[in-house]
């Protein structure tokens, strides 16, 4: 039996995709789109474009794309624009993130040289490493509306608008006083209260325009009571942060599996080598910082040591970031993770994942567009937890720990959108199969 569904508006028109930050990420999400549009690639690793989900029993063999199940924009539908604090346009941005061949960049090079980057907000002091020549001028406030102003004139040309951060990662910083409240942010921003942050400021431009806001670096941006309170007062959903790829999806994909089995953890280091332009600016001391706290957290809630004090109390976790130029885009991570079983005897795992960080961060940056527009039409506001999936370190409600299990993660997306679809949710309980 089928429950009502939720009043969804419909995904007409063109959606438009605004992205801080035109670098590897970016450029290689809006090429493999271009791609996809052409018939040459397929949305491998999105869940909205070849994503499936079972409904009803299982005897009903029920299985339906994503997007029949819930009305999600298409690939000829989006249409993109991008900030960043260089010049080069997508063509010349891709070309040095080399993160695509020159092969498959040129079957759509029109459409990439077409994106040329809006100036940026950028303060160096947030983003050591890089100082850019393509930036806005002003105080936090001006800045603030230049941004503002930049949305309004993109909706113009497009029926909706998402912005998703892909830009560099900042510098570790905690919620001050500026965040506590939107009327403190805003007394902050016309005090040019360096304490904020550009992230925080086009966040603060896509929330005040009704524009849902997704947070794909460690730093701190939407994740602040300030924010909240804005997209939940202006109807917005928001989500972050850190998306979910290398080294930290094999640990969410590992850890839940180990602590399934009741294996103990005594130690689990992790090191990685990369050497893009992400690799550069984290290489600065604290950019590494709100990298290494956005990477931590995921080991604590999964296994839970507070729970289970004889398989991970003792648990030495430790995470190297190095920059090393040769390898570009194409990173390697180790972890050698010590374990232990039945009687307390050792043993020991060893990963090397020699990935490409931005091919798996492309399909997520699609997803998160697709879903927060989705999320935004079925009148969801605020934090969206549903979307967790997609980050290394969720943002969950005040007071309630984050779900990082990527297969906890996953039943619940699918769920949420069951649910939104008017359908039974799946527990697998199933004894109703065993009743007479
Ligand atoms: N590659 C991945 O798999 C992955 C995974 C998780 C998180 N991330 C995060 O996503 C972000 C993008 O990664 P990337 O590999 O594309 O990095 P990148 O260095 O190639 O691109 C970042 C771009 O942001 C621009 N930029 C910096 N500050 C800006 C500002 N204030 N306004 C506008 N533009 C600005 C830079 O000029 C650069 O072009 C990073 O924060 C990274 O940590 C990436």
């Amino acid at each position: 039996m089928s429950k009502q569904s939720l009043d969804i508006k419909p995904a007409k028109g063109k959606l438009g995709v605004m992205l801080v930050g035109l670098g590897a990420v970016s450029t290689t999400f809006i090429a493999g789109v271009e791609l996809i549009r052409k018939g040459l690639a397929k949305p491998l690793g999105s869940q909205a474009w070849m994503g499936t989900a079972r409904l009803g029993k299982r005897t009903e063999n029920r299985t339906v794309k994503i997007s029949e199940l819930v009305p999600l924009a298409r690939p000829e539908d989006l249409v993109f624009a991008a900030w960043d604090i260089f010049p080069d346009n997508a063509y010349e941005a891709a070309a040095k993130a080399g993160v695509l061949v020159k092969e498959d960049l040129d079957k759509v090079k029109d459409e990439l040289l077409a994106i040329r980057p809006i100036k940026g907000a950028f303060d160096p002091e947030y983003v050591k490493r890089l100082s850019g020549t393509h930036v806005k001028t002003g105080t936090r406030r001006q800045l603030a509306e230049a941004l503002r102003a930049d949305i309004r004139e993109f909706a113009k040309t497009v029926d909706r608008v998402v912005v998703v951060w892909a830009a560099s990662t900042e510098i570790y910083t905690t919620p001050g006083a500026p965040h506590a409240s939107m009327a403190a942010f805003e007394k902050a921003l016309d005090a040019n209260e360096r304490s904020i942050a550009p992230s925080q400021l086009y966040a603060y431009a896509a929330l005040s325009e009704g524009v849902p806001f997704a947070n794909g670096a460690p730093n701190l941006c939407v994740d602040t009571d300030a924010m909240v309170e804005l997209a939940k007062r202006n109807g917005v959903p928001i989500c972050g942060k850190d998306f979910k790829t290398g080294q930290t999806l094999m640990k969410t994909i590992v850890a839940p599996g180990l602590k399934a089995r009741l294996l103990g953890v005594a130690g689990w280091f992790s090191t990685n080598i990369l050497g893009n332009r992400d690799g550069e600016v984290l290489d600065d001391p604290e950019s590494f910082k709100s990298k290494e706290v956005s990477k931590a957290g995921v080991l604590d809630t999964i296994l839970q040591p507070s729970v289970y004090p004889d398989l991970y109390s003792n648990l030495y976790h430790k995470i190297r970031i190095n920059y090393y130029p040769p390898r570009g885009d194409a990173k390697e991570g180790w972890d050698n993770i010590d374990i232990f079983g039945w009687l307390g005897y050792p043993m020991q795992i060893k990963i090397d994942f020699l990935c490409r960080d931005s091919i798996l961060a492309a399909p997520i940056v699609l997803d998160l567009a697709l879903f927060s527009d989705l999320a935004k039409r079925a009148g969801y506001k605020g934090i969206q937890e549903w979307l967790s999936f997609f980050f290394k370190s969720p943002q969950a409600a005040r007071g309630l720990y984050p779900e990082h299990d990527l297969f906890i993660q996953h039943i619940k997306f699918k769920n949420t959108l069951r649910h939104m679809a008017g359908e039974e949710l799946i527990t697998h309980l199933g004894l109703d199969y065993y009743h007479d």
